[in-house]
């Protein structure tokens, strides 16, 4: 399964394992990170699943929507590597993918 990396808002990094087709947000709250809120559960409406990608995966990664655009605007955290996680599908192709958890807004 492929791993992804997540950084918590302390600054520690763990890996999990993922199985293939999951969004990253599944990833991180099915792995026990409670930072991460994802309060709408995925429906790109609530913001609180914000990370800051790794800088060498930020070209990997499918554009984001203008939904998700206009929603991350509404972040005091954002940089030019967020996105919310639970839109970005979380394949093979992102295998040892990093992404930080952005601080609480
Ligand atoms: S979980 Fe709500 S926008 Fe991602």
């Amino acid at each position: 399964m492929p791993q992804l990396h997540v950084v918590n808002r302390a600054g520690v990094e763990s890996t999990v394992e993922a199985a293939d087709g999951l969004t990253v947000m599944e990833a991180i709250r099915d792995n026990g990170f409670d930072e991460l809120l994802a309060l709408c559960g995925g429906c790109c409406s609530c913001a609180t699943c914000h990370v800051h990608v790794d800088p060498a995966f930020a070209g990997r990664i499918a554009p984001m929507s203008e939904d998700e655009d206009d929603l991350l605007e509404s972040s005091d955290h954002r940089n030019e590597f967020s996105r919310l996680s639970c839109q970005i599908p979380f394949t093979s192709d992102l295998d040892g993918l990093r992404v930080t958890i952005a601080p609480e807004d």
